[in-house]
């Protein structure tokens, strides 16, 4: 899927071709990037693009730079115009993901802190399939990042490291994705999501001291659970024995959107297939996104 030809760096509108940074920068050399994943859907029958909780993406991305101590820390204003921008310059009307990166830009050593450097492009998709169908996930045997370590709360561009050999571990065996563990063996997350599960009718997640990302997904998937399903939610530490009596599970984030997981190391979750809760939270969640209900208006950036 082709990037959008328009692109933005460092304050411009820049063709893709031009969209190029010195390859010597800290961000090469020591992967000292942040990034955010995030998307716009488009309401055909409002004729609208909405971007879906940009300022929560914009926070979390200065939160990002703050724990990578960068000297300098673009205001959100400034972040979020940048998403806008983009969306207009490529005259976008359909459902996209945006990538936005910030980097370090200074030929220095391992210290450095800046200059800072921003940089977004658009890709135009829609759903993976796998959200209608659900997956089958391995355990993989990389774990997940510890916060002694890596900050995995934020996403810092080197910690994919470690979901990229989770990704390629679960391609290689003939599954659609990972799940991880935390070094003390505990549920944390997807390679590119968070993971619920529900259990006798509540809704059960890894709390966030499990070494996961602060999901957004996660965050609009238990408000949402709560406020229009009426579930109880609990964020705590979970067993990979667990798993075995989870009725249903699935993932979510801002590119996996709700996507259900049908079996964890071959074994089936439940009855093998995406079940009634995660069918009811995916309606939820995309009815919110689209604009389809408006009982979360802060949630959504118009851009025409
Ligand atoms: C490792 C990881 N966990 C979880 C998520 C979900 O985060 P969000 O819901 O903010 O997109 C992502 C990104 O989408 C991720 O890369």
């Amino acid at each position: 899927m082709p990037t959008e030809p328009k692109m933005y760096l460092n304050g411009r509108i820049v063709d893709y071709a031009d969209c190029r940074i010195h390859a010597f920068a800290s961000v090469v050399k020591y992967g000292t990037g942040v990034f955010e994943g995030l998307r716009a859907y488009w309401n055909g029958d409002a004729k609208q693009l909405h971007v879906f909780r940009l300022r929560e993406h914009m926070e979390r991305i200065r939160y990002g730079m703050k724990a990578m101590r960068y000297a300098d820390i673009p205001p959100l204003e400034e972040l979020e115009r940048a998403i806008v921008e983009v969306s207009r310059a490529n005259a976008i009307r359909a459902t996209t993901h945006y990538r936005m990166i910030a980097f370090l830009d200074g030929d220095d050593e391992l210290a450095t802190t800046g200059p800072t450097g921003i940089v977004v492009g658009a890709v135009v998709r829609g759903s993976s399939p796998k959200v209608e169908t659900g997956m089958a996930a391995m355990i993989s045997s990389y774990v997940r990042i510890a916060d002694n370590a890596m900050p995995p709360r934020v996403k810092c561009t080197a910690n994919y490291v470690n979901n990229r050999a989770a990704e390629l571990e679960a391609r290689a065996g003939g599954y659609d994705g990972a799940l991880m563990l935390t070094q003390e063996g505990k549920l944390s997350e997807a390679s590119g999501a968070c993971v619920f599960m529900v259990r006798n009718g509540r809704l059960v997640t890894p709390d966030l001291g499990s070494d996961i990302l602060e999901s957004i997904t996660r965050d609009t998937v238990i408000e949402l659970a709560r406020t229009k399903l009426g579930l109880q939610v609990e964020e705590r530490r979970i067993d990979r024995s667990e798993i075995a009596a989870a009725d249903e599970m699935f993932a979510c984030g801002s590119g996996w959107e709700v996507m259900p997981i049908n079996s964890v190391a071959r074994m089936d979750v439940g009855d093998g297939k995406p079940g009634p809760v995660t069918r009811t939270l995916q309606k939820a969640y995309f009815d919110v996104v689209h604009g389809r209900t408006n009982t979360h208006p802060g949630w959504l950036t118009p851009v025409w």
